[in-house]
């Protein structure tokens, strides 16, 4: 890798910046928890879907205190449709411990910081020099794609050191203003310097010194490195109704979408007949089974491909044929207070707005 300077990077860059920089809701607060939270929902989403999970989730929970003592349903329920959702609760586990030991502040200091739960190398760069002007380096995947560009390098971003030099030789060229610099590397990728097809090269204000740029081969950067192929794993859902009330049950507390709330389900592809099949041997006789039609999920190591079923109990006794796990829940509970992964969307949807009803 060739050096990266002040001259023709920071202060470019920098200038850029502040030329450029988007709003944002919990920009410029100088509040490290709204940094914090911010951080970790861009992890997930783009910045215009994690706007409304913020403003949603800071005007519920406001500060750490709070976030430390909100029900695991509650906080489920806030992060609904973001995924990953053991991010959510190592926010809270990390709340409580700056309760108890850290006087309900975040520190600041970097390593302090990436001893939290659910805090790694980026997400303390991204605190230590937004919120307290701490030279840190905050490294995601936007900033190794610039500096791959920037430096025409071929190496593989998912390798720990490759990261680690990136993060060193940023720290050497960071300026006075660590927060703005970090976020203006990550905003250039965001905007200009974007991953699928090409990038804005006439608005970079690094074209000049860019080598990928120079060589013409700027989208071969940063190389792609093979992927497993992920798994595929079939499924009939069958969504229960019992005089209006819909059977959901909940997920195991560990794995996927641990602890999260699920239609039942079977872990193959059944027809019509098979599911009428499957819930005779249950000794359920009086339903009234309808398609819903078939969804798939791609998660990052899985694929799920669905076939869903609405499946009417016509007798409340019937009930008793189902696994104990399964409750009944309103509409109005399921779409307010029970955390369903984005997964079932499709079939919520059809649920939830009734017409699945014939
Ligand atoms: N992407 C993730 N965090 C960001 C930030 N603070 N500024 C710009 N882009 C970001």
């Amino acid at each position: 890798m060739s050096i990266v300077d002040t001259e023709h990077f920071s202060i470019p860059l920098l200038d850029w910046y502040d030329r450029n920089k988007r709003e944002m809701v919990w920009r410029d607060r100088m509040n490290p928890y709204y940094t914090w939270i911010s951080e970790i929902m861009l992890q997930q989403t783009r910045i215009e879907a994690a706007t409304g999970y913020f403003i949603r989730f800071t005007e519920e929970l406001p500060d750490i205190q709070s976030l430390a003592q909100v029900p695991e349903e509650r906080l489920m329920k806030l992060w609904e449709g973001l995924g990953y959702y053991n991010r959510a609760r190592n926010l809270k586990r990390t709340a409580q411990i700056l309760v108890e030991q850290y006087d309900g502040r975040l520190p600041a200091d970097y390593e302090a910081l990436m001893t939290l739960p659910g805090i790694g190398p980026y997400t303390a760069g991204a605190i230590a020099s937004i919120s307290y002007g701490i030279k840190a380096p905050a490294v995601d995947g936007n900033v190794l794609r610039v500096m791959m560009r920037y430096l025409q390098c071929g190496d593989d971003i998912s390798k720990m050191p490759v990261r680690r030099r990136v993060e060193q030789m940023l720290l050497d060229v960071m300026p006075e203003r660590p927060g703005d610099f970090n976020q203006a590397v990550m905003e250039l990728g965001e905007v200009v310097c974007i991953p699928n097809g090409a990038p804005l090269c006439e608005k970079c204000p690094l074209m000049d010194s860019c080598q990928a740029r120079a060589a013409g081969c700027q989208e071969e950067y940063p190389k792609k490195t093979e992927k497993k192929p992920r798994r595929m794993e079939n499924k009939t859902l069958l969504i229960y109704e019992l005089d209006g009330y819909i059977g959901i049950q909940r997920r195991p507390q560990s794995g996927l979408l641990a602890g999260l709330y699920e239609f039942p389900a079977v872990p193959e592809k059944l027809t019509l007949k098979g599911v009428r099949e499957l819930l005779e041997k249950q000794g359920i006789l009086n339903a009234r089974v309808s398609s819903m039609g078939t969804a798939k999920h791609i998660f990052s190591h899985v694929e799920w491909h669905m076939k869903g079923f609405y499946v009417k109990l016509e007798r409340a006794f019937e009930r008793q044929k189902l696994p104990p796990s399964v409750i009944f829940v309103s509409r109005d509970e399921l779409s307010q207070s029970y955390a369903l992964p984005t997964a079932f969307r499709f079939y919520l949807k059809q649920i939830i707005e009734g017409k699945n009803e014939k």
